[in-house]
């Protein structure tokens, strides 16, 4: 089976993890310190965080901007639970924007029928890779003078004219799961330019401690160990490869997949899309449903994965918050998106396997 999503990790991550073992220093040592500086120096930001998972980057950025009970902050519909559910542990409440049809990006003018007297925040998500429209969020959010996260937990690497995601707004949160464009196995970080955030959020993920036990917050323990930043030291290196070969494979399928009825990713101007998936919709002009294809593919041993099935506005643990059926968009591309295998470890014959199975079928 040609897998949706897999881990590139080799000797040399095998290695770091070693030596991290070897040294004792499983956790809050010098990886940890060394990864947040070079990660940091990658997004071109001044201070980056490292946590030990993407949710919990964007749970304790929330926190330390103050956002909890009573607050309202807006995230699209069309993204993966944590971009929500991390607004609930603050207290705040989620509502829920539609996006955009092309893009699948959170969609401008939803975003201005939501904002109320309680909207204290906005998240947006640079969804399978793309970033969003930064420009036109961060003159929202400047009017009101709330703060603007980037969920660019699919993002690492990509850009909006020239400059990297998490770089973008207030704050970037990024995910290390295995899955993604790098890996530290579980991971998280925030990435930010404001010198006082950054502290709070490093007190909020230590127990809330400024200093060895003395607590001045309720706090977490959301801390990235070693041996996971040892792989991602590793994984920061090899991060521009492994999005030039996504980019290679999107291109690849963007030129060879024709059939009537199944649109291809679009890509805004100036945006650099890395592809964290390649998303394809299959529309009811098509020939067969996405199911359908998604099972004659899986019957020639292709993985491909639906990303997402239901809507936020849609599930249950939602259901206090959700304005059911106001996010349309979100509704269609639940019932039509496809991803294909585009991870790095992707080889050229086994696109042109997928290629030719997808001709085949549709
Ligand atoms: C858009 C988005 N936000 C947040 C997260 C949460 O990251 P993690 O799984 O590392 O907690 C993910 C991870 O899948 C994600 O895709």
């Amino acid at each position: 089976m040609i897998p949706v999503g897999m881990p590139d990790i080799g000797d040399e991550e095998i290695e770091a993890v070693a030596g991290v073992l070897r040294s004792g220093m499983l956790a809050q040592g010098p990886r940890t310190a060394e990864f947040e500086e070079k990660f940091a120096r990658y997004c071109g930001t001044d201070h980056a965080v490292a946590v030990n998972s993407g949710t919990a980057a964007l749970h304790a950025t929330l926190l330390a901007l103050g956002i909890g009970t009573g607050a309202e902050v807006i995230v699209p519909s069309f993204t993966f639970f944590a971009t929500a559910s991390s607004v609930c542990m603050t207290g705040a409440r989620p509502v829920f924007a539609d996006v955009d049809p092309e893009t699948f990006n959170i969609s401008v003018e939803s975003i201005q029928e939501l904002l109320t007297q309680r909207t204290r925040a906005v998240i947006g998500v640079h969804l399978f890779g793309q970033p969003f429209e930064v420009n036109a969020l961060r003159e929202i959010c400047g009017e009101r003078g709330i703060p603007l996260i980037e969920d660019a937990a699919q993002a690492h690497g990509a850009e909006f004219h020239g400059m990297k995601t998490g770089n973008l707004a207030t704050a970037g949160c990024f995910s290390f799961y295995p899955t993604k464009n790098m890996t530290t196995g579980e991971g998280g970080m925030v990435t930010t330019n404001d010198a006082d955030l950054a502290r709070k959020i490093r007190i909020f993920i230590n127990h809330g401690q400024p200093e060895k036990y003395v607590h001045t917050c309720l706090g977490y323990n959301f801390r990235m160990t070693d041996i996971g930043a040892a792989i991602g030291l590793v994984q920061l290196k090899k991060l521009d490869a492994y999005n030039i070969r996504r980019q290679d494979t999107a291109a690849y399928y963007d030129g060879h997949v024709t059939a009537d009825g199944i649109e291809t990713p679009v890509v805004v101007p100036g945006m650099t899309h890395v592809y964290h998936q390649y998303v394809i919709r299959v529309t009811p002009e098509c020939r067969i449903s996405r199911d359908q294809l998604a099972i004659a593919l899986r019957d020639n041993g292709i993985g491909t994965a639906v990303h997402y099935p239901i809507p936020l506005h849609r599930q249950p643990v939602f259901e206090e918050c959700a304005r059911k059926g106001s996010c349309p968009v979100a509704d269609r591309l639940a019932g039509e998106v496809l991803s294909l295998p585009v991870h790095p470890r992707v080889t050229d014959s086994e696109r042109e396997y997928i290629i030719k199975s997808i001709t085949e079928v549709t």
